[in-house]
């Protein structure tokens, strides 16, 4: 992807706001005094970072304004252009705050029309919010977790103008939005990131397999026992009996039997209480609180609301 000039140009006049006016107060801040798992989270959240960054300048690459207009999102392209603004400016405050040194790993999405882009984009700003939600909890670094709060507020916004568009529901999760463990977030990322640079600092968590989930029954906004088929890859994935499917919603996490109806593929039914844009895990574990590392077998998203 070659660097336009209107994202240099939007770099600089951002580069020159910081300067201007810093609002991150702590020494630790500036320049690559981060370290230990804080340094792994902002590592992870500039990472995703860099995936919606590529994500809106592929957008601005494959589609015109035309091509927004006649597809029935008239008005999206104005949006397009300054989400790739925003994620310029949030990738920044984490590679400054990293001390640099990333390079762009290669990035690849499926999405060839202006519904995939909203689609797509939807399922990565929910999850952007989600890691952001669930990495403030573990950051020690007080500047860190303030950056964290600043970018997922705009990072939800983002979400809902997605959403108005797509005609689902404004708020996604109802009362309260879903944080979701680093590992969690990573793996859901995972698919559109391909061939990072050695010179990067490698992500460090758990990477889940990936799960595919589809409502075979209803449409949105879905109802609780609305039935979702579930897809995983069997050569990499083997689920005992004693898996079941956790629906994360809201800051709900609710169980759902799975009924494995074939090789690599069975159903569920939506439980109620789980709304918007819901992280499915397949696992066995049945505790409160967030889903350990190693019991997270499979993981993926559906569309509820
Ligand atoms: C990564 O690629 C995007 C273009 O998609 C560009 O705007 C950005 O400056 C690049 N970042 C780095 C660190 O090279
Ligand atoms: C842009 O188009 C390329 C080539 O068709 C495709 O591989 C890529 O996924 C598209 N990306 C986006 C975000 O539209
Ligand atoms: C973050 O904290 C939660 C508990 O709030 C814990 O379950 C989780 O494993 C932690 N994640 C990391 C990466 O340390
Ligand atoms: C989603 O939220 C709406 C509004 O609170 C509620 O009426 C609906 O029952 C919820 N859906 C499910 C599946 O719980």
């Amino acid at each position: 992807m070659k660097i336009t000039s209107t994202s240099v140009l939007a770099l600089g006049a951002f580069a020159a706001t910081a300067a201007a006016s810093p609002v991150l107060l702590s020494s630790r801040w500036s320049y690559g005094k981060i370290s230990g798992l804080d340094y792994s989270i902002l590592n992870l959240a500039r990472n995703l970072e860099s995936v919606e960054l590529n994500y809106w300048n592929q957008g601005l690459a494959n589609f015109t304004e035309a091509d927004f207009d006649s597809a029935g999102y008239t008005g999206f392209y104005t949006y397009l252009k300054l989400f790739r603004d925003q994620e310029i400016a949030h990738f920044t405050v984490l590679n400054d705050a990293l001390g640099g040194g990333f390079t762009n790993c290669t990035y690849k999405f499926p999405v060839t029309t202006p519904q995939e882009l909203l689609t797509v984009a939807q399922v990565v700003t929910t999850v952007g919010e989600g890691a952001f939600i669930g990495g403030i909890a573990n950051l020690t670094d007080s500047p860190s977790r303030q950056s964290g709060g600043a970018i997922l507020g705009n990072e939800a916004r983002q979400n809902s103008l997605l959403r108005q568009f797509l005609g689902l529901d404004f708020f996604n999760a109802v009362n309260l939005d879903t944080p979701l463990t680093a590992s969690q977030a990573y793996s859901l990322a995972a698919p559109f990131i391909h061939d990072c640079p050695s010179s990067n600092a490698p992500i460090e968590f758990h990477l889940i397999p990936a799960i595919t989930a589809d409502f075979t029954t209803g449409a949105p906004p879905h109802n609780a026992g609305d039935e979702i088929t579930v897809n995983w890859d069997a050569e990499k994935v083997k689920l005992g009996d004693d898996v079941h499917i956790q629906f994360l919603g809201d800051v709900y996490s609710i169980k759902a039997p799975l009924t494995q109806t074939g090789t690599g593929v069975g159903t569920t039914k939506l439980p109620e209480g789980i709304n918007g844009t819901s992280i499915l895990v397949a696992t066995n574990f049945g505790g409160k609180g967030p889903i350990p590392d190693g019991q997270n077998f499979g993981i993926g998203s559906v569309v509820v609301a």
